[in-house]
């Protein structure tokens, strides 16, 4: 990518609204644009790193052998009168109303449209256990959207749902998602702590919420220093920990996941049940499995940078390489950096040049700010003796190699 055929456009400071580093720091690198409250436009960098993460998130999702559906976002009101949640959703679900004037809900959450696709579709126990899971847009009218994409009021999850026989399967599937959860943030290179939660209005009886640790999060969690217990401040009640009685600390997180036993929940509402082997009618056993995939970015973020910007790993970045030629009128400059530009992107290298007419200072500041990991800088004196520098956004490293020997060089890296 050229930087002039980008549409990057960088922020010297943050809208004063963004009270939050990642906030900060989404808008100043123009990852995303405000539309309204809660609203935001993924621009093209942006969305390259959603993108990105719902790649890590699809890949784990169907190693672990669910299937990947797509449902509508409007949802008839006939299905959430089933489980009562139509008028328990309260203001948080928006509704609307189509020419015949029926009700719809944008889905906020999709257990009632999901038990309909089961109830439908499953009829014998050779069928299940099948968990089906989707990325998509969800739209909730929080009544306090904040820290940009962390708390909006459209954005993107991914939402699983496992239907089994009995406890003794859902309790695996339970197990293998939270082990698939596991893989997914430790590929965002995110710190996290898996707390024991409250259920809400998801119900069931056991959920687990994967939370980064970042001192700007919303939520509250417990944690044993002795045994390791965790849970978030709702669950936990007072100060000392159930398993071994030591006093507990307090830290701060943002929510990135959340799991739930479902049981017989939706199921028994909704009439979703199976021909057992034993010839009998019964109810399928559920679970659901949530993932802010939009919310994780700003956690990254809040996790990755500093007082410059963003430090993308390389997981999720944008571009693995950036090239900074000093001087775009220095001739040998930019005979070096189109050649370094086009090598990469037929090795396949994902790189970004920026090629503008812009003083360095500028330059390098915007470079710190979209936090890619590699910055190879050619200026103009080392040029002439083809040698180019490394800089590594994370360690601050630096290092000068001969050209002919950068590629060997990046190879560690990427
Ligand atoms: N308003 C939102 N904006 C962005 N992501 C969200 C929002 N609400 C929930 N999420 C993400 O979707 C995941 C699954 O949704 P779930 O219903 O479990 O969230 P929740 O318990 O309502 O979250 P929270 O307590 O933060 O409101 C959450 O773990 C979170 O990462
Ligand atoms: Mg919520
Ligand atoms: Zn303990």
């Amino acid at each position: 990518m050229r930087w002039t055929e980008s549409l990057i456009n960088t922020l010297w400071q943050a809208p004063s609204e963004a009270e939050i580093s990642s906030h900060k720091l989404m808008l100043r690198a123009g990852l995303v644009k405000k539309l309204a409250a809660g609203i935001y436009i993924f621009m093209p960098l942006g969305l390259k790193v959603l993108r990105k993460i719902e790649n890590i998130v699809r890949e784990e999702m169907d190693a672990s052998g669910a299937l990947e559906l797509l449902m509508p976002t409007l949802q008839p009101e006939q299905l959430w009168q089933e489980t009562g949640r139509w008028d328990k959703m309260g203001k948080e679900m928006m509704k609307i109303q189509d020419r015949h004037k029926r009700q719809f809900g944008l889905g906020p959450t999709h257990e009632e449209i999901v038990t309909d696709v089961i109830r439908k579709e499953v009829k014998s126990y050779k069928q299940l256990p099948v968990t089906l899971y989707q990325i998509q847009t969800k739209f909730r009218d929080e009544i306090r959207p904040r820290f940009g994409v962390i708390r909006a009021r459209e954005f993107t999850m991914k939402d699983a749902y496992s239907f089994d026989r009995d406890i003794d399967g859902l309790n695996k599937n339970y197990k293998k998602m939270r082990e698939a959860y596991c893989k997914i943030f430790d590929r965002c290179a995110l710190k996290y702590q898996i707390v024991e939660a409250e259920s809400g209005i998801m119900g069931g009886d056991v959920s687990h919420e994967f939370m980064a640790l970042a001192d700007s999060g919303e939520d509250t969690i417990v944690l044993c220093p002795s045994c390791g217990y965790s849970a978030s401040m709702e669950k936990a009640e007072g100060d000392k920990c159930p398993k071994c009685a030591s006093r507990m600390k307090i830290k701060k997180g943002i929510e990135l996941g959340h799991i739930f036993k479902l049981g017989t929940k939706y199921s028994e509402s909704m009439g979703a049940e199976f021909l057992d082997k034993d010839g009998k009618k019964k109810t399928i056993v559920m679970g659901c499995y949530g993932i802010g995939i939009s919310r994780i970015i700003a956690a990254v973020i809040e996790q990755n940078n500093d007082e410059n910007g963003i430090i993308w790993p390389k997981s999720i970045a944008p571009y693995q390489v950036e090239i900074l030629p000093v001087n775009v009128n220095d001739n040998e400059t930019m005979q070096i950096a189109e050649n370094l530009y086009k090598n990469f992107l037929s090795e396949r290298i994902e790189v970004i040049i920026d090629d503008r007419n812009e003083r360095p200072g500028i330059k390098f500041k915007d470079a710190d700010l979209i936090g890619i990991p590699i910055r190879i800088t050619i200026s103009s004196q080392k040029a002439k003796d083809n040698i180019v520098e490394i800089h590594k956004r994370d360690t601050g490293e630096n290092k000068l190699v001969k050209i002919d020997d950068l590629l060997e060089n990046l190879r560690i890296y990427l």
